[in-house]
């Protein structure tokens, strides 16, 4: 496009100067370089024009006509080389833009399963293969599902026990999973046998307590459970899930009002000592009846535990606030953990 330009400019008369600075219009490739030279060029034309003034008056026409032939003639190839210009600064842009989809990415940040996470998985894998189902349940419960159903009238102790957010009157934050119990129950015939893990909330925050945790929650109602089957499935669970077939572990009496008789585990630790695991019980015969349950033909047992206290137990973790704190250093650690 442009060397055509350039011959035409031969057909235009014109001094040695003027041509040399036309020639290099076509070596400039900036835009700041382009309005220097362009200034020259009109610069040396305006000053040709001045001189007209000096020439016999018969041929100052047509020297004027010869200036200003060149200088529109000058005028357009400058405007030409800016278009050049700019469209080769848009096509470097582009060519620097483009992204290279075969380029491997940069920083392979995957993400890592957080240990409650890891340990979620692990008891329903295990639980799993005992024959459960599991389910899930509202986290905003009512108070019905949530204490009565649960044998837990108004103004029992047992409410106390358990600081409690409310969303209205009527409504809580479930303090447990256990209000599944009866959700879960009441629509179903037995043989039933699930488990229900879940957020669960209470008034509560220091090293061990957060306001909001993980349970999970337990449920087998079959005609001729007993208190033998509770404890030969939690004794196998929890060998399991420490992957120790020698853990230590003892059953202590204890009281739950939707349980009965009620106990609470607890497990040996590596430095030998004692600590609490989780509650359970045979279903108390009104928390059947609530499930629709007879409780003259069937029975069944209930268990409860903190998922995060199981985590912090297997990975030795000894403060809960770092489970969530969302710190990459200490969930890096967790990453390949099964
Ligand atoms: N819901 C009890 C708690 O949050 C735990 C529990 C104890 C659940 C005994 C049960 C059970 O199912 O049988 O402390």
């Amino acid at each position: 496009m442009l060397a055509s330009f350039f011959i035409l400019l031969e057909a235009i008369p014109m001094d040695t100067l003027l041509q040399d600075l036309l020639n290099q219009l076509s070596n400039t490739n900036k835009i700041h370089d382009l309005d220097q030279l362009k200034s020259k060029i009109l610069g040396h034309i305006s000053s040709q024009m001045k001189g007209m003034k000096d020439l016999p008056i018969e041929s100052r026409k047509e020297f004027g006509a010869k200036i200003n032939q060149q200088k529109n003639y000058a005028e357009d190839l400058i405007l030409k080389q800016r278009e050049y210009i700019l469209k080769q600064e848009q096509q470097r842009k582009l060519a620097s833009e483009t992204i290279d989809v075969t380029l491997s990415p940069r920083g392979n940040n995957l993400g890592t399963l957080h240990p409650i996470s890891l340990s979620l998985n692990r008891m329903q894998d295990i639980f799993g293969q005992l024959g459960f189902d599991v389910a899930d349940g509202p986290e905003i419960e009512t108070d019905y599902y949530n204490f009565k159903a649960l044998n837990i009238p108004d103004n029992h102790p047992a409410r106390a026990m358990q600081d409690t957010f409310y969303t209205s009157s009527n409504n809580v934050l479930r303090t447990h999973t256990s209000p599944m119990q009866v959700r879960y129950a009441e629509k179903r015939k037995p043989p039933i046998k699930v488990i229900v893990p879940g957020r669960v909330y209470r008034v509560d925050m220091d090293a061990t307590h957060s306001p909001m945790f993980h349970q999970m929650e337990g449920l087998w109602i079959e005609k001729g459970i007993s208190f033998a089957n509770l404890k030969g499935l939690v004794i196998e669970f929890l060998r399991k899930f420490f992957d120790d077939e020698s853990l230590e572990l003892r059953f202590r009496a204890s009281f739950f009002s939707f349980t009965e008789p009620s106990a609470e585990v607890d497990i040996k630790s590596k430095s030998g000592k004692w600590l609490e695991v989780m509650g359970c019980g045979m279903v108390h015969p009104s928390v059947l009846r609530y499930m629709n349950i007879d409780p003259n033909e069937y029975s069944g047992f209930a268990f409860g535990m903190g998922i995060d206290r199981f985590t912090m137990i297997r990975y030795g973790i000894n403060d809960l606030r770092l489970m969530f704190e969302n710190d990459l250093d200490f969930l890096n650690q967790f990453r390949g953990e099964m």
